[in-house]
């Protein structure tokens, strides 16, 4: 009996060095320590041997049980750090790597303008008010001198809604009505940014929608220089503090008198070319005083109070100062030409 126990010592010893991994040392341990194992019945049958030899057998057994389970524990720590080592080793990194370029996120060109422009607006006092996208066809025409069947209207290729009477707006203009009748009789300096929306025959020179910069000025002793004046000022602020540029008669249904504003064409410096169409000018707004219905609808007396207005397109005039050739290019969502900006 004490022989088979340094026989199965060595033999559990050499199966136990072999095994290789931890399903190995698994089975190995089911095989010498588990409930079915050789050792175990030794243990069980100490009973049915002869009191003398009992002792040693017993003590012998119980040694190399333990030795079983020491060196069981010491080849599971092995493989334990083993596998630590080849985690550690598999999961390195570089760090002298150079790291990956993030996309870098910017501001959409027309977001740009849009923030430029008003800004300088903002400089000149002229607080920003928000108007709403959809309007009715009394804010949109028939308070801004247009009753229906003016022929003025067709000025604008409106957008209608299934609702008689609503509209997507087709220019900033309806805002003034909104600032004024909330604000009478108090002056007034705003501008109105936003989305307008015209049913146009996509082109290179227009879109179904665009943001406008409307302005408006009302107060006591307004005139017809303040509003060349300051639009004049905004020019110079924002093409650059040499730029020239002219007044044209013109005419809008909700100011009188109506004029556009150009700047010199900066291609040609105003000798003429294909961008100015050979006249050497550039138009960047229309404006004018407010027509005194106008005023009255919005709840000044026009006896008493006068005012300026005026609306620009703020993609045409980022197309100025960029040469951006085509205004499709805004909405095509090409990262090529967003990049650029
Ligand atoms: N609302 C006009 C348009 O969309 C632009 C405009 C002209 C606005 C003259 C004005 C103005 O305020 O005074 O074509």
């Amino acid at each position: 009996m004490l022989k088979r126990l340094d026989e199965l010592e060595r033999e559990g010893q050499r199966e136990l060095a072999e095994a290789r991994d931890e399903e190995a040392l698994q089975a190995w341990k089911v095989k010498y320590l588990g409930r079915s194992a050789e050792l175990g019945r030794v243990l069980d049958g100490l009973r049915s041997v002869s009191k003398e030899e009992r002792p040693a057998l017993g003590k012998r057994s119980n040694e190399v049980k333990r030795a079983f389970e020491t060196a069981l524990e010491a080849r599971l720590g092995s493989l334990a750090s083993a596998r630590l080592e080849h985690e550690l080793q598999r999961e390195r990194i570089d760090v002298t790597l150079p790291g990956r370029p993030l996309f870098r996120g910017r501001l959409h060109p027309a977001t740009q303008t849009l923030r430029q422009i008003l800004a300088i607006w903002a400089e000149m006092g002229f607080q920003v008010y928000r108007s709403r996208d959809v309007e009715t066809d009394a804010y949109n025409f028939e308070l801004l001198n247009m009753p229906a069947h003016h022929p003025a209207r067709d000025m604008w290729d409106t957008f209608y809604t299934t609702t008689p009477g609503v509209v997507l707006r087709t220019h900033t203009s309806p805002g003034q009505i909104h600032v004024m009748r909330e604000r009478a009789p108090e002056p007034i300096r705003v501008v109105l940014p936003g989305m307008c929306y015209r049913y146009e025959q996509v082109t290179a020179r227009a879109e179904i929608q665009f943001n406008q910069i409307e302005g408006l000025a009302v107060g006591r002793n307004i005139t017809f220089g303040d509003l060349k004046g300051t639009l004049t000022a905004f020019a110079r602020r924002y093409f650059g503090h040499d730029v020239r540029t002219r007044f044209r008669a013109a005419h809008f249904p909700f100011t009188e008198p109506s004029a556009e504003m150009d700047i010199e064409c900066f291609v040609c410096s105003g000798t003429g070319c294909p961008v100015c169409k050979h006249t050497g000018w550039l138009e960047i707004l229309g404006s004018g005083m407010v027509h005194p219905t106008v005023l009255a609808n919005g709840g000044y007396d026009p006896e008493e109070f006068s005012g300026f207005a005026f609306g620009m397109g703020s993609e045409r005039i980022s197309m100025l100062k960029h040469r951006i050739e085509d205004i499709r290019a805004f909405w095509a969502n090409d990262l090529r030409f967003l990049e650029q900006f």
